[in-house]
């Protein structure tokens, strides 16, 4: 199960056809806390208070107060090395596509063109009555309470999917092609506890797709269905495997 950058650099050139699954372990080297474990955002902010869609439209006040601070993190932040591993594997031709649970729009920022965002992006703001879209800036921090759709004053929310919504579509659709018809997936710092995003794994497996696991500690995943799992944070992780494949610094 344990494996080497080695082993899995010789899988992708023997195979190619990679396509990532990425969770919030990936923006954690980029200052983004991940959601769970002992820094985790649901360590201080119940989900079911904070991020279920009843409770933004009954509370929209108070689920801005944690949605401000991720705001104003995401705004902060910048791709970490492992975001840049995979622009470069896409760019070498190996990698397809990304599929994130990430709503940090990082993978896009480090040149990744085919990015699934499988739980929307904070990038944007949408309203929740009229579905009119604006983006997510700086100066949306500093309006008090909350911003409010210009078309229909509802309290307007990041595009993100709350628990008590539906994965949009369009991003649940490319993403079952992509698993379905890769040849390796690339599993990067996701506990693989949200469904229906944690089936994508076993989708790619289903299809006989060779299962590589990354992350700091192990996963349901792990012992299901990762074929080779190599324990240690993202960056350093993806750097050892793009220099055994002579992409380094590409
Ligand atoms: N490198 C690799 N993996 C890491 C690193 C790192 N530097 N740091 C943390 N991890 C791993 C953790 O061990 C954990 O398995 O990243 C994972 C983060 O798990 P979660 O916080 O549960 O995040 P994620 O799996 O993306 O959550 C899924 O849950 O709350 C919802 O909508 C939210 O998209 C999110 C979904």
């Amino acid at each position: 199960m344990e494996t080497s950058p080695k082993e899995v650099a010789r899988l992708i050139k023997e195979k190619g056809q990679v396509v990532a699954f990425t969770g919030a372990g990936i923006s954690v080297e980029s200052g983004i806390p991940a959601f769970r474990g002992g820094q985790g955002l649901w360590e201080k902010y119940d989900p079911m208070e904070y991020a279920h869609i009843s409770s933004f439209l009954t509370e929209p006040e108070k689920v801005w107060c944690m949605l401000r601070e991720m705001g104003e993190t995401i705004l902060k932040a910048a791709p970490s090395g492992a975001h840049k591993a995979l622009g470069a594997l896409e760019k070498a031709g190996l990698l397809s596509a990304v599929i994130t649970q990430n709503v940090d729009g990082l993978h896009q920022m480090a040149g990744n063109t085919n990015v699934i965002e499988y739980h929307g992006s904070h990038r944007r703001l949408i309203c929740p009555t009229c579905s009119k879209t604006g983006p997510f800036t700086d100066e949306v921090l500093s309006v008090m309470p909350f911003p409010v759709c210009e078309r229909c004053g509802t309290a307007l929310k990041p595009d993100v999917v709350f628990f008590g919504e539906g994965i949009p579509v369009a991003a649940m659709a490319r993403a079952d092609q992509e698993a379905t018809s890769c040849k390796i997936m690339l599993i990067i710092g996701t506990s693989g506890v949200v469904y229906p995003a944690a089936d994508i794994p076993f989708m790619a497996s289903r299809m006989g797709a060779k299962i590589v696991e990354i992350n700091v500690s192990p996963t349901p995943f792990t012992s299901a269905i990762t074929h080779h799992f190599l324990g240690g944070g993202a960056s350093e992780a993806m750097a050892a495997i793009l220099d055994d494949l002579g992409l380094a610094g590409v």
